[in-house]
């Protein structure tokens, strides 16, 4: 059977002001009536799949136990890393933990701030990969990209890949959030995937690809996982030991160097909830493009977002076109569509000024 690893660790500061330090977006209900960490814990369970390994911050981690109770499901194993030290790390002591329980786990790894409207496709597919996994290789998940993103890693099909097929294919290449001239290439040559950023490999296969790429995580890691201490219902990563864990992420640790990747065609709908202006996209625009919550009202407004995250604040638009407005009740944000990417330079200035 399959190991979920839910991965909710990040700070999603591109989301503020709904997203915080101590509240970061994969909590948050976005689109929906679940969080995104709940709808990923939920996606992964069913025939198959073991009760899901959850590795977070220290902040989160009752966060983690009432929205996992909120849907009924209860963990394997809740791993707290002393501090954030992005995806590699967090993926690793996963694998460390599972291989100490049963060597030849597979292990599916799962961002949780993406939205996949189709359950039953995603675990299909990753029913559909395991064969290969099983056999050593690294599979990531690929989807047709629409746009020159340059927040994504980009996957290069090898020479006879098929891009809509049922089964794994090879990789000739993993390429991390390219430049932006390099991304508008990738988009027009026709065979590259974005990564979804979902992994599935066994333990020992991505122990081993730390082993050959990575060794500089691999020590400190390891001795975080062998000194973990029991807590309540969370296991914590040796302190000690995690102030010399670098801070990487998988993409850049493994996946860029790793000759053994495949790809899984993913054509069943996937979106990452990177900015405002995908949450916007993602809630399903009314004929005139707007969304707006509770206590938002747009009069003659096109292509806008308007959120009020306060019943006692009433946000209201008029004559706008493509922008965001977020009003909670101690910061608004209001921002041009076409830039939202940029609202981690405030978080950026606020953080400075303290
Ligand atoms: N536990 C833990 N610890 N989780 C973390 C940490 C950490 O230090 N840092 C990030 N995460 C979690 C985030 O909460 C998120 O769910 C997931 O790991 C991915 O991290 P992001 O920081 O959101 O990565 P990204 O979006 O920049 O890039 C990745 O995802 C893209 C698709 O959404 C890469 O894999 C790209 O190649 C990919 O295209
Ligand atoms: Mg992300």
């Amino acid at each position: 059977s399959i190991h979920p690893v839910l991965l909710c660790g990040g700070s999603g500061t591109r989301l503020w002001p709904l997203s915080r330090q101590s509240f970061p977006k994969q909590f948050s209900k976005l689109t929906g009536t679940e969080s995104l960490f709940q709808g990923a814990a939920r996606r992964l369970r069913g025939d198959g799949f073991t009760a899901p390994v959850v590795i977070t911050g220290n902040d989160f981690r009752f966060i983690v136990v009432e929205q996992l109770a909120g849907i009924e499901t209860a963990p394997q194993a809740i791993l707290i890393e002393p501090a954030g030290r992005n995806t590699a790390p967090a993926v690793l002591a996963a694998a460390l933990h599972l291989q100490a329980l049963d060597p030849d786990a597979l292990m599916l790894v799962a961002p949780s701030d993406h939205v996949v409207p189709d359950d039953a496709a995603f675990r299909a597919a990753v029913q559909a990969a395991t064969a290969r996994a099983l056999a050593g290789d690294i599979i990531t998940f690929g989807i047709t990209p629409t746009r020159a993103e340059t927040g994504y890693g980009y996957l290069e099909l090898a020479a006879g890949a098929d891009a809509q097929a049922a089964i794994p294919q090879s990789l000739a290449r993993f390429v991390e959030k390219p430049d932006a001239a390099t991304a508008t290439n990738m988009l027009n040559a026709g065979n590259f995937l974005w990564n979804a950023g979902i992994f599935l490999f066994t333990a020992a296969t991505l122990i081993k690809a730390f082993q050959a790429h990575a060794p500089q995580v691999l020590g400190p890691v390891q001795a975080a996982v062998e000194n973990a201490r029991p807590d309540l219902a969370f296991t914590r990563l040796d302190p000690a030991a995690w102030e010399g864990v670098p801070d990487i992420s998988i993409d850049y640790a493994i996946m860029e160097k790793a000759a053994n990747l495949a790809v899984m065609p993913f054509s069943a709908g996937w979106s990452d909830l990177g900015g405002w202006d995908a949450v916007w996209q993602e809630s399903g625009p009314d004929a005139s493009g707007n969304v707006s919550s509770a206590n938002a009202t747009a009069i003659d407004c096109e292509d806008t977002l308007l959120r009020s995250e306060s019943p006692r604040i009433e946000l209201v638009g008029i004559g706008l076109s493509d922008i965001i407005a977020i009003a909670t009740t101690d910061a608004v944000l209001v921002a041009h569509k076409s830039q939202s990417q940029r609202v981690k330079e405030a978080v950026a200035i606020l953080k400075a000024r303290g």
